[in-house]
């Protein structure tokens, strides 16, 4: 069995796997410690993953039936992502896998999020994917494990961060993304015209800070808002992310057509894949061009350690190698990868 640790933001995971890739248990702890903050404070969040952690472990042991005789591997989120979380999370399963005598494998965050989607769907390589996470907005072909080729990234924000920013410009609470989505059902997507920065560039990098000034600026003409502007504010914001994100993955699947025989998989994974509407448009899209879309289960949109675990079973078939002496690191991107 394989037991995972992620930290690498705000919340602290734990995962028990076994070595077909069945998930025997899984604790998320979303850490409300920074809801008051309107954002993570890092010095925070490593303090509340020492807590959290210890009150975790025994349960995700408790819960799968096993002990720590049972575990072939220990593993951990070693970046991207916040360094104290990093570092917590690592040195604990460090620790373990000293202890126990066992391996330890250093996993990629974003290669558990770009993996995440093979635990519930036979998602066969290639694949385009967009990564929408709070951190990262990327376009990737993903040709095996190891091999992702990147086509375009955000220029400033990430999405989720845009999400997140005009939620708490509508006083909605942080993380605001579920916030929006729940509003926007209910309001007008076209009654604001608001920017849809990068859409006519032919490259595939995003854009989003723009789209927040010119949410700031219309939001500050009014003294207070009521729910329907709040509703009406929240559709037409999320309908620019959603034409934004529905050109982008277009052109990305036109380059893919042209430069990769036989491509017709569309993976979308990261903590905003949970949007139901940007899911919907991006099916439709996919449908257009007959090309079948993934993405993982709600459960396993957000951070967890199951998707850290399922990368690393992943990396031990394939014959990768345990590095107990892997340094965690801030930045980390995925065509650093081997
Ligand atoms: O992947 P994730 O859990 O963490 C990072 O790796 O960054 O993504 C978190 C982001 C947050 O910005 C959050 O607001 C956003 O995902 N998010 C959503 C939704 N659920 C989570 N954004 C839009 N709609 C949602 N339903
Ligand atoms: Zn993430």
């Amino acid at each position: 069995m394989i037991f995972a640790i992620e930290t690498s933001c705000d919340e602290t995971s734990t995962a028990i796997i076994d070595l077909e890739g069945n998930i025997l248990s899984h604790i998320v702890a979303n850490q409300q410690e920074h809801e008051k903050f309107g954002g993570v404070v890092p010095e925070i969040a490593s303090r509340a993953h020492i807590q959290i952690l210890q009150r975790i472990i025994p349960e995700t042991f408790k819960k799968a039936g096993v002990s720590n005789s049972s575990i072939k591997i220990y593993c951990s989120t070693c970046g991207p992502g916040l360094i104290g979380g990093l570092l917590v999370g690592t040195i604990v399963a460090k620790s373990m896998a000293i202890a126990n005598n066992k391996p330890f494998y250093p996993i990629n965050h974003l290669e558990g999020h770009a993996l995440s989607v093979q635990i519930n769907n036979n998602v066969k390589f290639p694949f385009i994917l967009l990564l929408i996470t709070g951190g990262h907005t990327q376009m990737y072909i993903v040709k095996e494990i190891g091999s992702y080729n990147l086509l375009g990234t955000t220029i400033d924000d990430s999405v989720g961060e845009c999400f997140d920013k005009v939620a708490k410009m509508l006083g909605m609470p942080y993380p605001g993304g579920k916030h929006i989505e729940l509003k926007a059902l209910n309001g007008i997507k076209n009654k604001y015209n608001f920017p849809r920065p990068l859409i006519k560039n032919k490259n595939l990098d995003f854009s989003f800070s723009g789209l927040k000034t010119a949410m700031k600026i219309e939001i500050n003409k009014h003294n207070s808002l009521n729910q329907k502007q709040i509703e009406n504010f929240s559709a037409s914001f999320q309908q620019s992310i959603i034409d934004i994100l529905e050109k982008k993955s277009e052109l990305a699947i036109e380059y893919a057509k042209n430069k990769i025989p036989g491509i017709n998989s569309f993976v979308v994974a990261g903590g905003v894949a949970a949007n139901k509407s940007i899911k919907d448009s991006l099916t439709l899209l996919c449908k257009k061009h007959k090309f079948k879309i993934y993405y993982p289960p709600l459960s396993l949109c957000g951070d967890n350690a199951a998707m850290i675990a399922w990368a690393c079973l992943k990396r031990y078939k394939l014959g990768y190698k345990e590095d107990i002496h892997f340094k965690p690191r801030p930045r980390w991107s995925l065509n650093e990868l081997k």
